[in-house]
Order: structure tokens, then sequence, then C-alpha cells
């Protein structure tokens, strides 16, 4: 079985210096580093592009683990993937070629994700399944931080957990993500673990801390 990620998203960060906080948060003890690219067509908001990937590589070797809610997404694909992502997830909402985009990712050389929203059935993914190495099943309506965890989702998790297999494939689990909620995703078979407002609305490093190590005890048990 895969290990547990916690996966602080700097979308909650302080924007004014980024690079101080992602190299704070994976000090406290970050698995991954998740980057939330928005659009203001796919999603309801603008967040960030692939020139401030570029501008946070070189100040960790954490995973950067980008999630795309962007679209059309294939012509930003290779821009994302030499900005320094290691796994790129797409929406498979985002448009009609979800298997020529998941093609796309694994010959740029990144890990290959996917991302449902809530409404979206997990049969889009049936035929894709040996094509990738993460599902991200949102667990709120993506767009915006601080949002309350979908509780209907738990079931849709556990789903997938039957649906991979014995692929090892990362199940991540994104928004409303709090010490209350974690221990359920994980019971019902996630991993990995996106966190935005439940870590960077903590003080400074040393609760960011803190709150990372309750995150990963609650999701052990
Ligand atoms: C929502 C983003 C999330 C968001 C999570 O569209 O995909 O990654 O930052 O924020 P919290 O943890 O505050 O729900
Ligand atoms: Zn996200």
């Amino acid at each position: 079985t895969l290990p547990i990620r916690i996966a602080p998203s700097v979308l909650a960060a302080d924007f004014s210096r980024l690079g101080e906080e992602v190299r704070d948060v994976v000090e406290a003890g970050a698995d991954w580093i998740h980057l939330d690219i928005m659009d203001g067509h796919f999603v309801p908001n603008i967040s960030f592009g692939p020139d401030v990937i570029k501008a946070l590589r070189p100040h960790t070797t954490a995973f950067f683990d980008c999630h795309l809610m962007i679209a059309p997404v294939d012509p930003y694909l290779e821009a994302f993937a030499k900005a320094g992502c290691d796994s790129i997830t797409v929406h498979a909402e985002a448009g009609p070629h979800l298997h020529r985009s998941l093609q796309t990712i694994r010959a740029l050389g990144k890990k290959v994700g996917v991302t449902l929203n809530p409404a979206t059935p997990l049969s889009v993914l049936e035929n894709v399944l040996d094509d990738i190495d993460l599902i991200l099943i949102m667990s709120v309506n993506p767009g915006f931080g601080g949002q309350k965890f979908i509780p209907a989702m738990l079931d849709k998790i556990a789903a997938t957990k039957a649906m991979i297999g014995n692929r090892p494939i990362e199940i991540q689990v994104d928004g409303g993500i709090t010490t209350e909620t974690i221990g359920a995703a994980a019971r019902a078979g996630a991993n990995v673990f996106v966190a935005g407002s439940a870590i960077f609305g903590k003080a400074d490093k040393a609760a960011y801390r803190t709150e990372i190590e309750t995150l990963r005890r609650n999701a052990e048990t």
C-alpha cells in the first residue's frame, strides 16, 4: 500500500512570499507541494501560471503536485512540465480527449493524474486505469479554498479504491481536509491529502508543523 502523503496547497499561502512559505511547509513536514492552477474559465477564479511554479522550483526539491483547473489544457501541458511539475493532474471534464491529455503528460515524463469534480461519475476512468498514476477525488467544487468537505465523496473514494484493484495508483482527496475530516477520508481509501487553509491558515512554521503532524496522525488511525 502507498504511503500517507500530506500535500499543502499553496493557494492558501501568503503569495507575497511564496518561496519562503514553500520552504517553511517542507521543513514543517510536508510530503508534496500542491499547486492549484485556475484559469477563470474552467473554474470561477484565477490563481497563477507556470512562471510562478518555475520561480518556486529552486526553493525546494519537494515533489510538485500540479492540479490544472484549466480548459483547454493540452496547449499548456508542456509549459507546466518545463516549469518543474513532477505530476500533472487534469480534469476529466476539461475537454473531449482525456486519453490524449494523459498520453501527452506521460510523454513529457511526468506522473499522470486525473481528477473528477464532485458530480462526475467514476465510470469516466474505467478505460484509462492503466494510463494513470494518481486519481484525485475533488471533495469540494473546485475554484476556492476554505470550503466544506462534501461527505458523499467518502463513498466515491471507497469506490475508487475498489475500482483500481491492485494497481499502484495514488488516491488523492482535495477540498475541506482538516484534522476533523482527514480520518474518514483515509479510512475510505485515500492516501494523499491536500490541505490549504488548514495548514497555511496557521500562524507560523511551528504551527504548520503541529498541524501537519496532527493531520498525519489522524490519517493513520
Ligand atoms: C480547490 C483547490 C484546493 C484548495 C483546497 O479548487 O483544488 O486544492 O486549495 O483548499 P482547502 O484545503 O482550504 O479546502
Ligand atoms: Zn487542488
